[in-house]
């Protein structure tokens, strides 16, 4: 497999292998026996639970908990557990032996950059950054084994690059940068005068979607930033190595040092499912404190919300957070964001669901109130200051 840029650790044949074994495991759990569990839910296992109780599952955790009772789908989610760590692991294989000349490449590109990155040794982590590894990545997104440490930079875009090899072209390929051009798309389509001079893109991991702000809003300053230090490294010197200027600064996205009014534009891109309630409040009133009068904030995340899901949807959506840490996932789908937003005094409102697109020039698309079955889509919430 080509690499996608000079940051991105190289492959032998062993690795290649060994990759390609467990994503073809993973896809093949994920679609064909995750999507035969819907008739095992609606025959089976709602017969049983319809004996013991006289009337189908109605909750979300009733379902759920009718599910993972069953030998099937127990067997079946650790399955998809294991195939999910044996990806981690053969990633970490190809991380490890490249790390010198992965390292050697930073070196180069930092010694010579246009971009920067500012860390910020001892920055408290959210508990709900290092109480677990997300998505079972090893040391998940912050731990930082000294140095200039890129591991888990390294691990993110090579792991995010193999899983999109197995879904659909539109998610962004190897550069998995569709988050970024599908929210370009949003704001052309919304405010198609709009030209942004500074843009702030919160919970960037390695900036595979901060690299099309850079492309679409050519001529605004970006500043990027995450709490992980080693993702801000390698994402530095991985926008180099793609040609983009950014500046990637560490900070919590609750409450960073930048001062009132600094920004334009605000947005982030999956970054919200993996904070707890009380973040994601502290979050919209931080972006409003540091928005200009007329700024606008968009945040895009999955496209899970309960009340546009039936109970077999609702069960799928929160698999993740039972079996993959992702422990949030749950409380993303029924938090109310019209009331967040406005809570943070945002105003004109809009909130739905935007179609994964490449080219957010040709392929404009509104934004739409229900999820639809024509492609992938994302839950974008916007507002203005
Ligand atoms: C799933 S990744 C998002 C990746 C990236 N935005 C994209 O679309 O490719 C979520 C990121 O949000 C970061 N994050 C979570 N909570 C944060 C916070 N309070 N402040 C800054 N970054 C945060 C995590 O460290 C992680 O790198």
């Amino acid at each position: 497999m080509p690499k996608a840029h000079d940051m991105m650790a190289s492959v032998v044949t062993d690795e290649q292998a060994r990759q390609d074994y467990a994503l073809a495991l993973r896809m093949h759990l994920y679609k064909v026996y995750g999507m035969s569990m819907r008739s095992f839910f609606e025959g089976p296992v709602t017969r049983r639970f319809e004996k013991k109780h006289r009337r189908p599952p109605q909750t979300h955790s009733e379902a759920r908990r009718a599910l993972d009772e069953a030998a099937p789908y127990k067997f079946w989610s650790a399955m998809m557990r294991d195939a999910q760590r044996q990806l981690w692991d053969s990633v970490a294989d190809s991380i490890d032996r490249d790390r010198p000349t992965v390292t050697a490449t930073y070196d180069r590109l930092h010694a010579n950059a246009r971009g920067s990155v500012t860390l910020k040794p001892g920055l408290k982590m959210p508990v709900y950054i290092d109480a677990l590894d997300h998505h079972c990545m090893p040391g998940g997104y912050h731990t930082d084994l000294g140095g200039d440490d890129l591991r888990a930079g390294a691990m993110y875009d090579f792991g995010g690059a193999m899983y999109m090899r197995a879904i659909s072209t539109t998610s962004g390929g190897q550069l998995n940068d569709g988050r970024g051009h599908s929210i370009a798309g949003f704001l052309f389509e919304n405010w198609p005068g709009f030209k942004p001079t500074r843009i702030l893109d919160m919970g960037c991991t390695v900036g595979q979607n901060t690299l099309p702000l850079c492309q679409h809003f050519p001529g605004a300053e970006i500043v990027a930033i995450d709490v992980g230090a080693p993702c801000l490294r390698y994402a530095h010197a991985r926008a180099e190595a793609l040609g983009h200027k950014v500046h990637f600064v560490q900070a919590n996205a609750e409450k960073t040092d930048f001062p009132d009014g600094s920004f334009d534009l605000i947005v982030s891109q999956i970054m919200m499912h993996e904070m707890n309630r009380p973040a994601i409040d502290r979050v919209f009133r931080e972006s409003y404190r540091l928005l200009k009068p007329g700024g606008i904030v968009a945040h895009l995340d999955v496209p899970f919300r309960f009340e546009h899901m039936d109970l077999f949807e609702q069960v799928g959506a929160t698999w993740e957070q039972y079996h993959n840490n992702e422990t949030f996932i749950e409380g993303l789908c029924r938090v109310d964001f019209a009331g967040v937003a406005r809570a943070a005094s945002f105003r004109e409102l809009k909130i739905g669901y935007q179609k994964s697109i490449r080219d957010p020039i040709k392929e404009r698309t509104p934004l739409k109130d229900r999820p639809s079955t024509d492609g992938r889509y994302w839950l974008i919430v916007s507002g203005v200051k």
